[in-house]
């Protein structure tokens, strides 16, 4: 079965250079069951559109699109260890001739460890979804960006451990820091 049928393969058309001061577009792809992730989406979007980018959110779950834009956040609930079928489906659509010359990052929200000693990894297992879709994104020769965006939940359906919001927010702050003008 052709894993990326169904899949509209539109050109990207976002400029390779955009002038000086211009915002880019950022796409912010996610898949998500109960909500969370999609939450932890919309910050990450509230965060690119506050330092001046223009932003697409594409929700997986609600079929998938080739995105156009200069670069991407692309996130899944972590599921046995695992980013969600709908997530790696999205992965193998990515168009890479256009993709490797843009930034990939990857985020995930995982289970709150009670263990403040494993704060940050995971409760049920240690390596997610979102190290699973840099990996994925780095085997496919995308240009990943090195942090992976991990959020956390409270229990196993959310909701959002306190401070994940802001925790996101941050990240895109120094994510944002990086990109040329
Ligand atoms: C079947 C199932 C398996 C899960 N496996 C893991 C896991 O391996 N590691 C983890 O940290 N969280 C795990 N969780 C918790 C999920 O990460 C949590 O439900 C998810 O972050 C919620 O995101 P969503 O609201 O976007 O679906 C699991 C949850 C479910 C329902």
């Amino acid at each position: 079965m052709n894993e990326v049928s169904g899949i509209a393969q539109t050109p990207n058309t976002a400029p390779e250079h955009p002038g000086p001061g211009e915002g880019l577009k950022g796409i912010v792809a996610f898949d998500s069951v109960y909500g969370n992730t999609k939450q932890v989406a919309e910050a990450i979007a509230e965060a690119l559109k506050a330092k001046g980018h223009d932003v697409e959110v594409i929700n997986l779950g609600e079929g998938s699109k080739a995105p156009v834009g200069d670069f991407m956040f692309i996130g899944s609930p972590t599921r046995i260890g695992m980013m969600t079928g709908n997530t790696k489906k999205f992965m193998k659509s990515l168009d890479v001739n256009v993709w490797k010359g843009r930034t990939v990052v990857a985020f995930d929200t995982i289970m709150a460890a009670k263990d403040p000693a494993r704060s940050g990894k995971g409760m049920l297992i240690e390596n997610g979804a979102g190290p699973k879709l840099k990996e994925m994104a780095e085997k496919m020769g995308l240009n990943v960006y090195p942090q992976v965006l991990r959020a956390e939940v409270a229990g196993l359906k959310g909701p959002l451990a306190p401070g994940a919001v802001e925790k996101a927010k941050a990240f895109v702050n120094e994510f944002a820091g990086t990109l040329s003008k």
